[in-house]
Protein backbone atom coordinates (compact mmCIF):
# COMPACT_ATOMS: atom_id res chain seq x y z
CA UNK A 1 0.00 0.00 0.00
CA UNK A 2 1.72 3.58 -0.98
CA UNK A 3 1.94 6.16 1.87
CA UNK A 4 -1.23 7.84 2.27
CA UNK A 5 -3.75 5.59 0.63
CA UNK A 6 -6.47 4.43 3.63
CA UNK A 7 -5.86 0.84 4.45
CA UNK A 8 -7.64 -2.24 2.36
CA UNK A 9 -8.10 -5.41 1.64
CA UNK A 10 -6.44 -7.71 -0.78
CA UNK A 11 -8.40 -6.38 -4.24
CA UNK A 12 -8.92 -10.50 -4.53
CA UNK A 13 -10.56 -9.78 -1.26
CA UNK A 14 -9.98 -13.19 0.27
CA UNK A 15 -11.05 -13.35 3.67
CA UNK A 16 -10.37 -16.91 4.67
CA UNK A 17 -10.35 -16.97 8.56
CA UNK A 18 -13.35 -16.04 8.22
CA UNK A 19 -14.49 -18.02 5.95
CA UNK A 20 -18.18 -19.65 6.29
CA UNK A 21 -18.28 -18.82 9.75
CA UNK A 22 -21.26 -16.72 9.37
CA UNK A 23 -23.25 -19.16 7.83
CA UNK A 24 -23.36 -22.11 10.38
CA UNK A 25 -26.39 -24.03 11.47
CA UNK A 26 -29.16 -21.67 13.81
CA UNK A 27 -27.01 -18.51 12.21
CA UNK A 28 -29.20 -15.64 10.86
CA UNK A 29 -29.60 -14.86 7.16
CA UNK A 30 -31.73 -11.25 5.88
CA UNK A 31 -32.36 -11.64 2.07
CA UNK A 32 -34.16 -8.92 0.50
CA UNK A 33 -36.21 -9.15 -2.66
CA UNK A 34 -36.20 -12.91 -1.25
CA UNK A 35 -39.83 -13.24 -2.50
CA UNK A 36 -38.64 -14.03 -6.49
CA UNK A 37 -35.96 -15.34 -8.73
CA UNK A 38 -32.07 -14.89 -6.92
CA UNK A 39 -33.44 -14.09 -3.73
CA UNK A 40 -36.05 -17.22 -3.26
CA UNK A 41 -33.48 -19.33 -4.23
CA UNK A 42 -30.65 -18.12 -1.94
CA UNK A 43 -33.29 -18.37 0.87
CA UNK A 44 -33.90 -21.93 -0.10
CA UNK A 45 -29.92 -22.84 -0.21
CA UNK A 46 -29.13 -21.33 3.37
CA UNK A 47 -32.16 -22.55 5.02
CA UNK A 48 -30.66 -25.66 3.51
CA UNK A 49 -27.97 -25.13 6.06
CA UNK A 50 -30.02 -24.92 8.69
CA UNK A 51 -30.00 -21.39 8.93
CA UNK A 52 -32.76 -19.08 9.77
CA UNK A 53 -34.35 -17.10 7.47
CA UNK A 54 -35.71 -13.59 7.50
CA UNK A 55 -37.50 -13.41 3.81
CA UNK A 56 -37.87 -9.13 3.24
CA UNK A 57 -40.28 -8.20 0.01
CA UNK A 58 -41.99 -5.46 -1.36
CA UNK A 59 -44.50 -8.11 -2.00
CA UNK A 60 -45.64 -10.06 1.43
CA UNK A 61 -47.13 -12.77 -0.39
CA UNK A 62 -44.03 -13.67 -2.82
CA UNK A 63 -42.28 -13.30 1.23
CA UNK A 64 -44.43 -16.14 2.70
CA UNK A 65 -44.72 -18.10 -0.39
CA UNK A 66 -41.01 -18.33 0.10
CA UNK A 67 -40.89 -19.01 3.65
CA UNK A 68 -43.69 -21.93 3.43
CA UNK A 69 -40.74 -23.31 0.53
CA UNK A 70 -37.99 -22.99 3.07
CA UNK A 71 -37.12 -26.89 4.13
CA UNK A 72 -38.06 -26.07 8.00
CA UNK A 73 -40.99 -23.34 7.42
CA UNK A 74 -40.83 -22.59 11.26
CA UNK A 75 -37.38 -21.27 11.15
CA UNK A 76 -38.35 -18.70 8.21
CA UNK A 77 -40.09 -15.34 8.94
CA UNK A 78 -41.87 -13.22 5.80
CA UNK A 79 -41.26 -9.23 6.80
CA UNK A 80 -43.11 -6.58 4.27
CA UNK A 81 -40.34 -3.86 3.97
CA UNK A 82 -39.47 -1.59 0.83
CA UNK A 83 -35.91 -1.48 0.48
CA UNK A 84 -35.62 1.83 -1.26
CA UNK A 85 -37.13 3.51 2.32
CA UNK A 86 -34.63 3.75 4.72
CA UNK A 87 -37.06 4.24 7.49
CA UNK A 88 -39.19 0.80 6.31
CA UNK A 89 -35.53 -1.36 6.49
CA UNK A 90 -34.69 0.39 9.91
CA UNK A 91 -38.00 -0.95 11.37
CA UNK A 92 -37.22 -3.96 9.53
CA UNK A 93 -34.24 -4.71 10.78
CA UNK A 94 -35.96 -4.06 14.23
CA UNK A 95 -38.31 -6.54 13.46
CA UNK A 96 -35.78 -8.77 12.53
CA UNK A 97 -34.02 -8.64 15.34
CA UNK A 98 -36.76 -9.29 17.76
CA UNK A 99 -37.69 -12.12 15.97
CA UNK A 100 -34.31 -13.71 15.44
CA UNK A 101 -31.37 -11.85 17.32
CA UNK A 102 -28.20 -10.93 16.20
CA UNK A 103 -28.00 -11.31 11.81
CA UNK A 104 -25.16 -13.33 10.51
CA UNK A 105 -25.44 -13.05 6.94
CA UNK A 106 -27.24 -9.87 4.63
CA UNK A 107 -27.91 -10.57 1.63
CA UNK A 108 -29.13 -7.16 -0.48
CA UNK A 109 -30.22 -9.04 -3.45
CA UNK A 110 -33.89 -7.16 -4.78
CA UNK A 111 -33.43 -5.30 -7.53
CA UNK A 112 -35.50 -4.29 -10.65
CA UNK A 113 -34.80 -3.40 -14.48
CA UNK A 114 -35.77 -0.78 -16.86
CA UNK A 115 -34.88 -0.08 -20.20
CA UNK A 116 -33.97 3.01 -21.47
CA UNK A 117 -30.75 4.52 -23.42
CA UNK A 118 -28.81 7.25 -21.51
CA UNK A 119 -30.94 10.18 -22.76
CA UNK A 120 -34.34 8.53 -23.50
CA UNK A 121 -34.52 6.97 -19.50
CA UNK A 122 -37.36 8.63 -17.87
CA UNK A 123 -36.91 10.66 -14.78
CA UNK A 124 -38.83 8.38 -12.74
CA UNK A 125 -37.52 5.25 -14.14
CA UNK A 126 -34.05 6.62 -12.90
CA UNK A 127 -35.61 7.63 -9.73
CA UNK A 128 -37.27 3.90 -9.18
CA UNK A 129 -34.10 2.23 -10.29
CA UNK A 130 -31.36 3.53 -8.73
CA UNK A 131 -33.84 4.22 -5.47
CA UNK A 132 -34.32 0.90 -5.18
CA UNK A 133 -30.79 -0.97 -6.47
CA UNK A 134 -28.69 1.68 -5.24
CA UNK A 135 -30.20 3.29 -2.32
CA UNK A 136 -31.99 -0.16 -1.81
CA UNK A 137 -28.71 -1.68 -0.79
CA UNK A 138 -27.62 1.49 1.19
CA UNK A 139 -30.61 0.94 3.15
CA UNK A 140 -30.05 -2.34 4.00
CA UNK A 141 -26.53 -1.63 5.06
CA UNK A 142 -27.04 1.65 7.14
CA UNK A 143 -30.00 -0.67 8.78
CA UNK A 144 -28.21 -4.02 9.21
CA UNK A 145 -24.48 -3.33 9.64
CA UNK A 146 -24.54 -1.29 13.22
CA UNK A 147 -26.01 -4.27 14.46
CA UNK A 148 -23.43 -6.63 13.03
CA UNK A 149 -20.47 -4.39 14.09
CA UNK A 150 -21.85 -4.07 18.09
CA UNK A 151 -22.49 -7.83 17.92
CA UNK A 152 -18.80 -9.27 17.38
CA UNK A 153 -20.39 -12.39 16.11
CA UNK A 154 -19.25 -13.60 12.83
CA UNK A 155 -21.36 -11.97 9.98
CA UNK A 156 -21.33 -11.44 6.13
CA UNK A 157 -22.55 -9.54 3.86
CA UNK A 158 -23.81 -10.24 0.00
CA UNK A 159 -24.29 -7.83 -2.33
CA UNK A 160 -26.27 -8.53 -5.66
CA UNK A 161 -24.38 -6.72 -7.95
CA UNK A 162 -24.44 -7.78 -12.28
CA UNK A 163 -22.41 -8.38 -14.68
CA UNK A 164 -23.73 -5.02 -15.62
CA UNK A 165 -21.93 -3.62 -12.74
CA UNK A 166 -18.39 -4.58 -14.58
CA UNK A 167 -19.53 -4.19 -18.60
CA UNK A 168 -21.78 -2.36 -20.34
CA UNK A 169 -25.56 -3.14 -22.12
CA UNK A 170 -27.04 -0.76 -24.74
CA UNK A 171 -30.61 -0.16 -23.65
CA UNK A 172 -30.73 -0.57 -20.07
CA UNK A 173 -29.02 2.67 -19.00
CA UNK A 174 -30.25 2.95 -15.53
CA UNK A 175 -29.98 -0.26 -14.82
CA UNK A 176 -25.97 -0.65 -15.80
CA UNK A 177 -25.80 2.49 -13.74
CA UNK A 178 -26.90 1.48 -10.72
CA UNK A 179 -24.81 -1.69 -11.03
CA UNK A 180 -21.59 0.17 -11.51
CA UNK A 181 -22.75 1.75 -8.04
CA UNK A 182 -22.94 -1.24 -6.46
CA UNK A 183 -19.76 -2.91 -7.40
CA UNK A 184 -17.88 0.26 -6.11
CA UNK A 185 -20.06 0.67 -3.16
CA UNK A 186 -19.68 -3.22 -2.65
CA UNK A 187 -15.67 -2.30 -3.01
CA UNK A 188 -15.63 0.36 -0.60
CA UNK A 189 -17.36 -0.99 1.86
CA UNK A 190 -14.72 -4.04 2.14
CA UNK A 191 -12.35 -1.91 2.46
CA UNK A 192 -13.79 0.56 5.40
CA UNK A 193 -14.96 -2.62 7.31
CA UNK A 194 -10.83 -3.56 7.35
CA UNK A 195 -9.89 -0.03 8.23
CA UNK A 196 -12.44 0.10 11.03
CA UNK A 197 -11.03 -3.20 12.26
CA UNK A 198 -14.37 -4.90 11.76
CA UNK A 199 -12.65 -7.88 10.59
CA UNK A 200 -15.48 -10.23 11.98
CA UNK A 201 -17.99 -9.06 9.12
CA UNK A 202 -16.74 -10.80 5.67
CA UNK A 203 -18.08 -9.17 2.15
CA UNK A 204 -18.72 -10.99 -0.86
CA UNK A 205 -20.44 -9.49 -4.36
CA UNK A 206 -22.15 -11.43 -6.28
CA UNK A 207 -22.28 -11.07 -10.04
CA UNK A 208 -24.26 -12.83 -12.43
CA UNK A 209 -25.02 -12.87 -16.13
CA UNK A 210 -28.56 -13.59 -17.50
CA UNK A 211 -30.33 -15.23 -14.80
CA UNK A 212 -33.62 -16.76 -15.53
CA UNK A 213 -35.77 -14.80 -13.31
CA UNK A 214 -38.86 -12.90 -13.57
CA UNK A 215 -36.55 -9.38 -14.01
CA UNK A 216 -37.16 -8.76 -16.99
CA UNK A 217 -41.13 -9.61 -17.14
CA UNK A 218 -41.35 -6.66 -14.54
CA UNK A 219 -39.63 -4.43 -17.51
CA UNK A 220 -42.25 -5.49 -19.57
CA UNK A 221 -45.08 -4.77 -17.46
CA UNK A 222 -43.59 -1.24 -16.92
CA UNK A 223 -44.66 -0.24 -20.56
CA UNK A 224 -43.02 0.07 -24.10
CA UNK A 225 -39.44 2.03 -23.95
CA UNK A 226 -39.57 5.09 -25.99
CA UNK A 227 -37.27 4.85 -28.21
CA UNK A 228 -36.50 1.80 -30.58
CA UNK A 229 -32.88 0.43 -29.17
CA UNK A 230 -34.23 0.09 -26.00
CA UNK A 231 -37.29 -1.75 -27.26
CA UNK A 232 -35.52 -4.06 -28.97
CA UNK A 233 -33.02 -4.75 -26.22
CA UNK A 234 -36.47 -5.39 -23.96
CA UNK A 235 -37.88 -7.83 -27.05
CA UNK A 236 -34.74 -9.87 -27.54
CA UNK A 237 -34.28 -10.01 -23.52
CA UNK A 238 -37.62 -11.31 -22.11
CA UNK A 239 -37.77 -13.78 -24.97
CA UNK A 240 -36.89 -17.06 -23.44
CA UNK A 241 -32.92 -17.56 -23.63
CA UNK A 242 -30.35 -20.75 -23.90
CA UNK A 243 -27.63 -18.75 -21.70
CA UNK A 244 -29.16 -17.67 -18.78
CA UNK A 245 -28.28 -20.05 -15.80
CA UNK A 246 -30.93 -20.66 -13.14
CA UNK A 247 -31.76 -18.96 -9.86
CA UNK A 248 -30.61 -22.47 -8.01
CA UNK A 249 -27.64 -22.59 -10.01
CA UNK A 250 -26.32 -19.24 -9.33
CA UNK A 251 -27.47 -19.56 -5.50
CA UNK A 252 -25.40 -22.59 -5.04
CA UNK A 253 -22.40 -20.75 -6.30
CA UNK A 254 -22.67 -17.92 -4.00
CA UNK A 255 -23.30 -19.58 -1.10
CA UNK A 256 -20.40 -22.16 -2.14
CA UNK A 257 -18.37 -18.99 -2.60
CA UNK A 258 -19.57 -17.35 0.71
CA UNK A 259 -18.43 -20.66 2.57
CA UNK A 260 -14.85 -20.31 1.31
CA UNK A 261 -14.72 -16.50 2.17
CA UNK A 262 -14.58 -14.91 -1.18
CA UNK A 263 -15.47 -11.71 -2.30
CA UNK A 264 -15.72 -11.87 -6.08
CA UNK A 265 -18.52 -14.33 -7.48
CA UNK A 266 -18.73 -13.51 -10.80
CA UNK A 267 -20.11 -16.07 -13.67
CA UNK A 268 -20.91 -14.91 -16.90
CA UNK A 269 -21.78 -16.26 -20.28
CA UNK A 270 -19.38 -17.15 -22.60
CA UNK A 271 -19.89 -14.02 -24.88
CA UNK A 272 -19.17 -11.55 -22.19
CA UNK A 273 -16.07 -12.81 -20.80
CA UNK A 274 -13.76 -11.33 -23.54
CA UNK A 275 -15.62 -8.03 -23.65
CA UNK A 276 -14.76 -7.86 -19.50
CA UNK A 277 -11.00 -8.91 -20.64
CA UNK A 278 -10.92 -6.53 -23.09
CA UNK A 279 -12.41 -3.39 -20.90
CA UNK A 280 -10.19 -4.53 -18.09
CA UNK A 281 -6.70 -4.60 -20.24
CA UNK A 282 -8.12 -0.83 -21.99
CA UNK A 283 -7.78 0.56 -18.62
CA UNK A 284 -4.76 -1.02 -17.72
CA UNK A 285 -3.31 0.32 -21.03
CA UNK A 286 -4.71 4.36 -20.78
CA UNK A 287 -3.39 4.00 -16.56
CA UNK A 288 0.05 3.21 -17.99
CA UNK A 289 0.00 5.86 -21.04
CA UNK A 290 -1.36 8.61 -19.28
CA UNK A 291 0.21 8.37 -16.05
CA UNK A 292 3.76 9.04 -16.77
CA UNK A 293 4.66 12.81 -15.94
CA UNK A 294 1.60 13.52 -13.89
CA UNK A 295 1.83 12.31 -10.53
CA UNK A 296 5.63 12.42 -9.75
N1 LIG B 1 -32.10 -12.12 -13.54
C1 LIG B 1 -30.94 -11.70 -14.02
O1 LIG B 1 -30.59 -11.90 -15.21
C2 LIG B 1 -29.98 -10.99 -13.12
C3 LIG B 1 -28.63 -10.91 -13.51
C4 LIG B 1 -27.73 -10.25 -12.70
C5 LIG B 1 -28.16 -9.70 -11.50
N2 LIG B 1 -29.47 -9.79 -11.15
C6 LIG B 1 -29.86 -9.16 -9.87
O2 LIG B 1 -30.36 -10.14 -8.99
C7 LIG B 1 -31.23 -9.51 -8.07
C8 LIG B 1 -32.50 -10.30 -7.97
O3 LIG B 1 -33.18 -10.21 -9.23
P1 LIG B 1 -34.02 -11.41 -9.87
O4 LIG B 1 -33.47 -11.62 -11.22
O5 LIG B 1 -34.10 -12.54 -8.93
O6 LIG B 1 -35.43 -10.66 -10.05
P2 LIG B 1 -36.91 -11.02 -9.63
O7 LIG B 1 -37.74 -9.97 -10.27
O8 LIG B 1 -37.22 -12.45 -9.93
O9 LIG B 1 -36.91 -10.84 -8.04
C9 LIG B 1 -36.74 -9.58 -7.44
C10 LIG B 1 -37.49 -9.54 -6.13
O10 LIG B 1 -37.24 -8.27 -5.52
C11 LIG B 1 -38.46 -7.74 -5.03
N3 LIG B 1 -38.42 -6.29 -4.98
C12 LIG B 1 -38.47 -5.43 -6.05
N4 LIG B 1 -38.43 -4.16 -5.61
C13 LIG B 1 -38.35 -4.22 -4.26
C14 LIG B 1 -38.29 -3.24 -3.23
N5 LIG B 1 -38.33 -1.93 -3.52
N6 LIG B 1 -38.19 -3.65 -1.94
C15 LIG B 1 -38.18 -4.96 -1.64
N7 LIG B 1 -38.25 -5.95 -2.56
C16 LIG B 1 -38.33 -5.57 -3.85
C17 LIG B 1 -39.53 -8.24 -6.00
O11 LIG B 1 -40.83 -8.20 -5.43
C18 LIG B 1 -39.02 -9.64 -6.29
O12 LIG B 1 -39.56 -10.57 -5.37
C19 LIG B 1 -31.41 -8.07 -8.56
O13 LIG B 1 -30.58 -7.20 -7.81
C20 LIG B 1 -30.96 -8.15 -9.99
O14 LIG B 1 -30.52 -6.90 -10.48
C21 LIG B 1 -30.39 -10.44 -11.90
Amino acid sequence: MAAGEPPHRDAGGQDPAMSGAALAEGHVAVVTGGGSGIGRALAIRLAQLGMRIAVVDLKREAAEATVAALPHPARGRAFAADVADAGAMRRCAEAVSAAFGPVNLLCNNAGILRAGTAWTTSESDWALTLGINVRGVVNGLAAFVPGMIDAGKPARILNTASIGGLCPAPGVASYIASKYAVVGLTETLRDELAAGGHDHIGVSLLCPGGVATDIWQGANDAGRPSDRLARDVLQAMSAPRPDQASAEGIAGLAVEAMLAGRFWIVAAQPSLHGRIAERHRAISEAIGRDSPGLYG
